[in-house]
């Protein structure tokens, strides 16, 4: 993209400003600057005006049936071996999300570097790898795992897991992306800079996968090889079972498109969502979006309406997930506090939220789908996830969770 045209497109959508400082800047920081004006997706403002409309819109909520630790025990030979053949067969990819800034945590690098160990180091890669081996062990196949990292964190990522030799896995099935970034804007919708000649930008959130992942070339070759079903996983979940044989028999047997994990909600307020029915199709209930009569409803048995969290790991079937990228994913606008400059160049690190950053969230994508089977697992079993330092859901909480699991530290 040359100045003109940089200049055209930035006029239409009233942000001129990007180019305020162009005339300062070295041949090679504008090169830079209008490159990264040329990959800006612009049709992102619009959601600025769409966001009340988009939370208005939900259908109809109801519960939805699950298939219960019960129904599982009841079916696990069948399922187990509908897994384990579809494995063997080749059909089964894992996908990591690992893109993610992990602010909560406080850590600077890629969260999956983080050391949870206490007398050893036992990285959450190498937790998540260690979980995914159990199942190459068992049925003796290299499941292909797909990392998704973003520009902010790929070279810190890769190198780490190469450094480690990818904890023991077979580097042959191993390969990485990087997730799409979104600009951030302020309040009025201008788009921030961090720099006189960079836009400021982050990770475009954890539903954009697919479509970078389609980008990159890797699902065609993953779905050449012969993949049909993709395991999509949190970084943070240190106890998850990954390419688990039991929940892709699930699903595969219920005949449903995808499927999710979910678990019991610790109490009716837990802050997860929840799988429910959105005008009878799959979908997901944000916490806040419950009212009180719906956290507290009870269904004939006694048990919560919305019982069922969801601990963001999915099973989807890749033809479906190609019919799914057709369509438009909704936008999420998060109010943040953005480092940026001001109308002088000069660097601002703001107290209180001074902008917004757009997110798509992978949750949508349960919505989009005809069918998905919420698949309940143990939670002291299989969710440990580490997003916060200290206190709920910490890395405090995740250890206790993995020694009571047999895991060393
Ligand atoms: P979270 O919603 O916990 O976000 O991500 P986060 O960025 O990791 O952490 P906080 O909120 O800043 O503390 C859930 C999963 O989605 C991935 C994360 O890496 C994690 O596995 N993710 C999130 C991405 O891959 N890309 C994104 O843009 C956002």
């Amino acid at each position: 993209m040359n100045y003109e045209t940089a200049k055209q497109l930035l006029d239409k959508y009233d942000q001129g400003h990007l180019l305020k400082f162009y005339d300062e800047l070295t041949e090679t920081e504008r090169s830079e600057l209008l490159k990264q004006i040329g990959s800006i997706d612009f049709s992102l403002l619009e959601n600025l005006d769409a966001e009340k409309r988009l939370a208005a819109n939900r259908g109809k909520i109801e519960p939805i049936e699950a298939v219960t630790i019960d129904d599982i025990a009841r079916n696990s030979e069948d399922y187990l071996n509908t897994g384990i053949s579809a494995i063997k067969a080749g059909k089964v990819a894992a996908v990591l999300l690992a893109g993610g800034q992990g602010t909560r945590l406080g850590f600077d690098k890629p969260k999956g570097m983080f050391n949870i160990g206490v007398t050893k180091e036992l990285y959450i890669f190498e937790c998540l790898i260690n979980n995914l081996m159990k199942v190459v062990e068992l049925t003796d196949t290299w499941i292909p795992l797909v990392i998704m990292t973003s520009e902010k964190n790929n070279e810190d990522t890769v190198n780490f897991l190469k450094e480690h030799n990818y904890f023991g896995y077979n580097s042959e099935y191993v390969s990485f992306f990087i997730q799409d970034m979104a600009p951030s804007v302020d309040f009025s919708g201008k788009i921030l800079m961090e720099s006189k000649s960079r836009i400021s930008s982050s990770p475009n959130g954890n539903g954009g996968w697919f479509s970078s992942l389609v980008r990159s070339g890797i699902f065609d070759k993953l779905t050449s090889q012969g993949v049909e079903w993709l395991n999509v996983f949190a970084v943070d979940n240190v106890l998850q079972k990954i390419a688990d044989p039991m929940f892709i028999g699930a699903v595969i047997c219920t005949g449903n498109d995808s499927g999710g994990k979910v678990v019991a909600k610790a109490d009716p307020y837990e802050r997860v969502g929840a799988m429910c029915l959105e005008d009878e199709k799959p979908s997901i209930v944000e916490y806040y979006e419950l009212t009180d009569e719906m956290a507290n409803q009870r269904m004939a048995d006694g048990e919560l309406a919305y019982k069922f969290g969801v601990i963001l790991n999915y099973l989807f079937r890749t033809d479906k997930l190609v019919e799914i990228n057709k369509q438009k994913m909704p936008v999420h606008i998060v109010d943040k506090k953005i480092p940026c400059i001001n109308e002088n160049g000069e660097l601002i690190t703001p107290k209180a939220p001074n902008g917004c950053k757009f997110e798509t969230l992978i949750l949508d994508m349960i919505h989009m789908n005809d069918s998905c089977i919420p698949y309940e697992v143990i939670r002291s079993k299989e969710f440990a996830p580490v997003k916060n330092a200290e206190g709920v859901d910490s890395v405090e909480s995740a250890r206790a969770l993995l020694e009571e699991n047999g895991v060393e530290l």
